[in-house]
């Protein structure tokens, strides 16, 4: 049995990984400790907040006092760290909450996590198996014109959230370094799918279309992302988290690589809307041109993503959004369209 502690898991990749991880493990028990940002969405859990192994706490990470409290009473020895602010387009509007998420948020976790399960340099016996994964990103490598980035290339964040997402890392490395803190980090490509926030470019653009409004493609659309199915991100976490090796970084890639104007054009014949639709704006400031991962480490640990984005990952993600209308009312608030307004404000070419 495990005493799991999701941060995070009421976004997008985090609820999906619990619903995963309730459906794997009949022995986990789990605690979703979220914040409930503007990203946070117990309607993602509806179908499971029932479970018997299944709880969530309402708290924020970078809250000492409160983290090092459920720890203490809970006993965690996993602890799986979604929490985050993952947007790069609202890190450039405002970096601030960025820096206490995903770098001061992290620190809270890891020494609290640090104060039950560690002695000095040693685990506790009773916490001999204890793991702390780190949910990261392959934006803190930065950008690439040619090649792959592996584990190893060095951090060159070039927005605030990757930068903040590095930082995260390099804290998380430094407590491996100093007191062998069990802790393991994974970076990801774009992750797609199911109960993802139509803030990102997927279910951005599949809402605009449906309403026939424009979409808003940032410069000339040739910019390049490696397309990752969020079932198949979580079957890697889970791999990770049962035989990754301590202190050591796994890339999650997908090798499924495409440019945003194709993906938008895929969405658009899919809903059999004109491309009339699409809109070229200004182009995202610092913008990387292409990620794409080197995930050969992974591979050996017995990886294979299922998910082929444009035979069956796409598609049946856009019957999702169709299928979900309640879901896409129930995020799309004033508050969203005012976010809309402000970011795409004057971001026409
Ligand atoms: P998301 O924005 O959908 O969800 C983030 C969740 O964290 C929300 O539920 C939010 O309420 C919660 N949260 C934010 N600040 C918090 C705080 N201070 N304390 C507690 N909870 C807090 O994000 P996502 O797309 O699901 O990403 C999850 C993780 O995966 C992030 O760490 C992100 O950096 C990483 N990641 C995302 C992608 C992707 O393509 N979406 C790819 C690679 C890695
Ligand atoms: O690579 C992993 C990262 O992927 C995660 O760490 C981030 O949390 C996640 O948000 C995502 O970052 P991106 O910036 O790549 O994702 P986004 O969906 O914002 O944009 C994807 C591409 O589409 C990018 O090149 C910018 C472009 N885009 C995006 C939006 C929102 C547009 O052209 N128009 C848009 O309106």
């Amino acid at each position: 049995m495990k005493r799991v502690l999701v941060t995070g898991g009421a976004g997008f990749i985090g609820s999906n990984f619990i619903r995963y991880a309730l459906q794997q493990y009949p022995d986990w028990e789990m605690v979703n400790f979220d914040k409930l940002t503007y990203a946070g969405n117990l309607a993602n859990l509806r179908d499971v907040e029932d479970h018997p192994n299944y709880r969530f706490v309402r708290g924020d990470i970078s809250d000492q006092t409160l983290v090092d409290y459920l720890f203490q009473t809970e006993a965690f020895d996993t602890v799986i760290n979604f929490a985050a602010e993952s947007h790069v387009d609202r890190s450039i509007l405002d970096a601030t909450p960025f820096i206490q998420t995903n770098v001061q948020g992290v620190q809270v976790l890891l020494q609290c996590a640090q104060r039950l399960w560690m002695d000095r340099q040693a685990l506790k016996p009773e916490f001999e198996h204890a793991r702390f994964i780190q949910i990261s990103t392959d934006e803190v490598y930065g950008t690439l014109k040619d090649g792959y980035f592996s584990d190893t290339s060095p951090l060159q964040p070039n927005s605030p959230y990757a930068a903040s997402k590095a930082s995260g890392d390099l804290l998380c490395r430094a407590f491996f370094q100093t007191y062998h803190f069990p802790v393991i980090i994974t970076r990801a490509c774009n992750n797609y799918g199911p109960y993802q926030f139509p803030e990102k470019l997927i279910p951005l653009m599949i809402y605009r279309a449906l309403n026939n409004q424009s979409l808003p493609v940032y410069g000339d659309g040739t910019n390049v992302r490696e397309w990752l199915h969020v079932e198949d991100h979580c079957r890697a976490i889970d791999l990770v988290q049962e035989k990754g090796e301590l202190g050591e970084v796994y890339n999650i890639g997908s090798s499924q690589e495409m440019r945003n104007i194709q993906v938008v054009e895929l969405i658009l014949d899919k809903l059999n809307k004109p491309a009339s639709l699409i809109e070229f704006v200004k182009d995202r400031l610092g913008h990387d041109h292409r990620y794409a991962l080197d995930w050969s480490k992974l591979d050996k640990l017995g990886y294979q993503p299922r998910y082929d984005f444009q035979q069956h990952g796409l598609p049946s993600t856009i019957d999702w959004y169709l299928q979900n209308e309640s879901w896409v009312e129930g995020v799309t608030t004033s508050e969203y369209q005012s976010y809309y307004q402000l970011q795409y404000a004057g971001v026409k070419s």
